[in-house]
């Protein structure tokens, strides 16, 4: 189990961020995210029941399934979102690169760098579109040491927005459209150089064209970063995810397997009633 021995405990406990390592091949099959027997309450009610999930290092993993079934806590406790919701208890284990990122000593604040988050809607910050992006470096403290300029520069050319924002940078990010607003908020969650990129719906605010920037950006985020998405469009899932992990109502994980497998011979029948539309 590679995670046992990619650990560095210091990234985590640390404001520095751990920076990729170059030297593992873009397809490799390391596992960076893992999940053991995760459940998950709200009060007394169960959100998540026993998952237990690898996600693998450059690929991007599509959460699938019906509404209130579990993707969205799935997806905050990767990052401790789920700290910040006073009824919400947690069960079992979560690693991140062999980190069980539950552990007293990990530093959310470090841990979120690490782990950046896209949500449903966009939400830039009421600043310039430089300062959105600049945001997560300077709070890193790395301000000084780095040439900001060019680390905002690099964020939006990485998300796909610099040639339309290059000659305003200081206008405000909220006056940019929903899709080029997606796609600030994209730069900024990189910017910090993160390992991982959690998407809750990423594009389900978007028309189709900036949907289909926004799916073809995701897939060229996984070349440097694990991407965790989730959606509710099986044919963005289909289209650009590599695996899919099915979820149902209860919590429960079903089946998670290369997505071709899932959407063509899933092993399961309930999976095969959701994705056909049959419930859900
Ligand atoms: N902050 C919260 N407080 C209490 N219960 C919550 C909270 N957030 C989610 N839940 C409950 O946990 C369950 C799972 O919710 P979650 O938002 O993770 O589902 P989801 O699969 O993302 O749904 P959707 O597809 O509608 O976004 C639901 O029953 C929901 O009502
Ligand atoms: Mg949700």
């Amino acid at each position: 189990m590679s995670r046992q021995t990619e650990t560095d405990d210091e990234s985590l406990i640390t404001t520095e961020v751990q920076a990729t390592d170059n030297t593992t091949t873009a397809r490799s099959t390391e596992t960076v995210v893992s999940s053991e027997d995760l459940s998950v309450y709200y009060g007394d009610d169960r959100a998540l029941d026993d998952v237990s999930l690898d996600i693998e290092r450059n690929r991007i993993t599509a959460l699938i399934g019906p509404s209130g079934c579990g993707k969205s806590t799935y997806l905050r406790c990767i990052n401790r979102m789920n700290d910040q919701i006073d009824s919400c208890r947690i069960e079992g284990d979560l690693f991140f690169r062999g980190k069980n990122i539950y552990d007293d000593n990990v530093d959310p604040v470090a841990l979120r760098r690490t782990i950046g988050m896209v949500f449903q809607e966009p939400n830039p910050f009421p600043k310039s579109i430089y300062d959105n992006v600049a945001y997560g470096l300077r709070i890193q403290g790395r301000a000084d040491q780095i040439d900001l300029d060019a680390e905002v520069e690099r964020a939006l050319r990485g998300a796909a927005l610099w040639d339309e924002v290059k000659d305003q940078l200081q206008s405000s990010g909220l006056d940019l459209s929903g899709g080029q607003q997606q796609r600030l908020c994209i730069a900024r969650a990189i910017a910090p150089d993160p390992e991982v990129v959690l998407m809750d719906e990423p594009a389900s605010a978007l028309d189709p064209v900036a949907t289909s920037k926004i799916e073809d950006l995701i897939e060229e985020l996984a070349e440097e970063y694990t991407v965790v998405i989730v959606t509710h469009n099986m044919q963005q899932a289909a289209r650009i995810s590599d695996k899919t992990a099915v979820f149902l109502t209860g919590g429960e994980l079903v089946e998670v397997d290369d997505t071709q497998k899932i959407f063509e011979n899933p092993d399961d029948d309930r999976v095969e009633d959701y994705i056909t539309g049959k419930f859900g």
